[in-house]
């Protein structure tokens, strides 16, 4: 066999990822509570094309065809959640055992598989139940998210070792409570701090929980990060990129690691009246839980943000200095812009110290269908996935402890408030159905893993 170009270290974790509401469908079977993302979409405007979550993947029924397609891929990890009202109906409380064998059954089958499960344990699916007492922007929320830590981590955490709290709590506290694109759909600026305060304190406290019911564990949290640059040298446009980066990364890592909320974001949080009564939902010790030791973080990297400030509300717009090819703008509109990844790898290493990175999320929206043959010619994908690993690769030589990769998607899924218009899968799903075709992406992923490179 030829040497690879790009050989990865030994023990990489080659993995896949999906999150429970996007693909297990089943929202009302067995016992299972309402979660807010199911309020959501069934309120009509929300979601491209009224979309909803209902059947999804409909992986709530077919997950054992699904783990025997992650074996043919030969993946050594899965990334998934767990759906909470799946768990705890009504947030906290009487559990739904049902609901909890189905993880138990999933988890047992990977181990089976020989496939490593690493579960977050919320993918933005809260609770319905939680959101009408107030939701992420009540402590009440943070301590039910502890009781649910506990539930799923005494019945998994023997077999379980990898856990992740929340999966990007800047785009559940923005999207969810500032701006209202996403679930619960609130439009208020001084709900989204509040939530993005509980998401974090819930964190810390889940920490502790998770280390003393799984032994031996590894636990961290996932952030969102992109490659966040100006537009240009003039200073609006320098200071608007470092405005976005504060808001949607450091608000979030800064805590995590000991710094606490970064003061020149408490300022623009300030001015924008988001802060009314100060930051008067902190308490005392607050931080100190925040910035519980982790094992971990997962990095979420897609997209370079450009700032351009000349607009009208000062807000970031994502400016197109490529030209408008497919090859550089995916079909969200995301930039492809692979040395962003080397970059955040480089940048979240030596300013943060983690002791790990997992880059949790990292994939490209590509909507190419089966043809004639039934093949799915993905080549923009692949060309998308082996520039970042090799950007990947490059920081990793810079001493970068980077532990695995997760594709986003292991298939294609319900793509939030853009429906099933955005297929981000290396396996092809067919929604009338169900069956799943491997796209030339995930043939090309599997020689990867079984060479440790490419
Ligand atoms: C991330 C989400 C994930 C998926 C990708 C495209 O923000 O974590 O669920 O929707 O974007």
């Amino acid at each position: 066999m030829a040497k690879n170009l790009f050989q990865f270290p030994n023990g990489f974790i080659w993995g896949a990822a999906t999150a429970s509401y996007q693909v297990e469908g089943a929202w009302n079977k067995h016992g299972k509570g309402e979660s807010i993302w199911d309020r959501f979409a069934h309120t009509p405007g929300k979601i491209n094309n009224n979309d909803t979550g209902d059947v999804a993947d409909d992986h709530y029924r077919l997950w054992k065809k699904d783990i025997g397609l992650m074996k043919r891929l030969g993946l050594k990890g899965y990334r998934f959640s767990i759906s909470w009202p799946r768990v705890l109906p009504m947030g906290r409380g009487k559990v739904n055992k049902k609901g909890l064998d189905f993880y138990s059954r999933l988890v047992d089958g990977l181990l089976n598989a020989n496939i490593i499960p690493f579960i977050t344990l919320n993918h933005w699916d809260l609770p319905q139940a939680l959101e009408d007492e107030g939701g992420w922007p009540m402590r009440s929320t943070a301590e039910a998210f502890v009781e649910y830590t506990d539930v799923i981590t005494r019945a998994l955490g023997d077999r379980v070792k990898n856990w992740t709290t929340h999966n990007e709590p800047a785009v559940v506290a923005w999207l969810g409570y500032s701006i209202g694109e996403h679930a619960p759909g609130l439009k208020d600026h001084s709900l989204g701090v509040q939530a993005a305060h509980h998401l974090l304190l819930s964190h810390g406290w889940a920490m502790s929980v998770i280390h003393s019911n799984s032994q031996n564990a590894e636990a961290g949290i996932t952030l969102n990060i992109g490659w966040k640059a100006a537009a240009s040298n003039s200073v609006a446009d320098l200071k608007l990129a470092r405005q976005d980066d504060g808001q949607w990364f450091r608000w979030f890592a800064d805590p995590v690691y000991g710094r606490g909320y970064p003061s020149d974001m408490v300022e623009f949080f300030t001015k924008m009246g988001a802060l009314p009564n100060g930051m008067d939902f902190v308490q005392q010790g607050d931080m100190d839980v925040i910035s519980t030791p982790t094992q971990f973080v997962g990095l979420n990297y897609y997209a370079r943000q450009l700032a351009r400030a000349n607009d009208a509300d000062n807000s970031p717009q994502v400016i197109s200095l490529l030209p408008k090819t497919p090859e550089n703008w995916t079909d969200m509109g995301w930039e492809n812009f692979p040395d962003g990844l080397t970059g955040v790898l480089g940048r979240v290493y030596f300013n943060y110290q983690p002791l790990k990175i997992y880059i949790t999320e990292n994939g490209a929206s590509y909507s190419t269908p089966p043809d004639e043959n039934g093949n799915v010619p993905d080549v923009q994908r692949i060309n998308y996935l082996k520039s970042h690993l090799a950007a990947a690769h490059r920081a990793i030589q810079a001493g970068v402890p980077l532990a695995g990769y997760f594709i986003w998607s292991l298939m294609d899924n319900f793509e939030w408030a853009h429906g099933y218009s955005q297929r981000f899968g290396i396996v092809w799903v067919d929604y009338e159905t169900q069956e799943r075709i491997l796209k030339d992406s995930a043939k090309w992923y599997r020689t990867v893993i079984k060479r440790n490179g490419f």
